[in-house]
């Protein structure tokens, strides 16, 4: 099962295993990991998922659809770069070992 490692904004650092076909925000949201609140559930319509991606990973992530692209406009914290809303990252085999921060906040 590929691995996530999920570093908060306080530099608390945790991996868990997040299976294939599950995106990022539920492998934090099942494993009680804090700093990810996905007020809808993963459904791109809140932004209080979002995670910046290690820089190592951007170009292994698919591109950002327009839907996500909406809602990275109304993120609580700065948007970067490598802003992602992390329900929409879905886990693959290749995805193992990916690596993302939490903002400071998500509201
Ligand atoms: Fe709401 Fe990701 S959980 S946009």
């Amino acid at each position: 099962m590929p691995k996530v490692t999920y570093i908060a904004h306080n530099g608390k650092t945790t991996t868990v295993d997040v299976p294939n076909k599950h995106s990022v925000m539920e492998g934090a949201v099942k494993n009680g990991i804090d700093g990810i609140v996905a007020e809808c559930g993963g459904a791109c319509m809140c932004a209080t998922c979002h995670v910046y991606v290690d820089p190592a990973w951007l170009d292994k992530l698919e591109p950002i659809a327009e839907d996500q692209e909406e809602m990275l406009g109304v993120t609580a914290a700065e948007r970067k770069p490598n802003s992602r809303l992390s329900c929409q990252i879905v886990m693959r085999p290749e995805y193992d070992g990916l690596v993302v921060l939490m903002p400071d906040r998500q509201t």
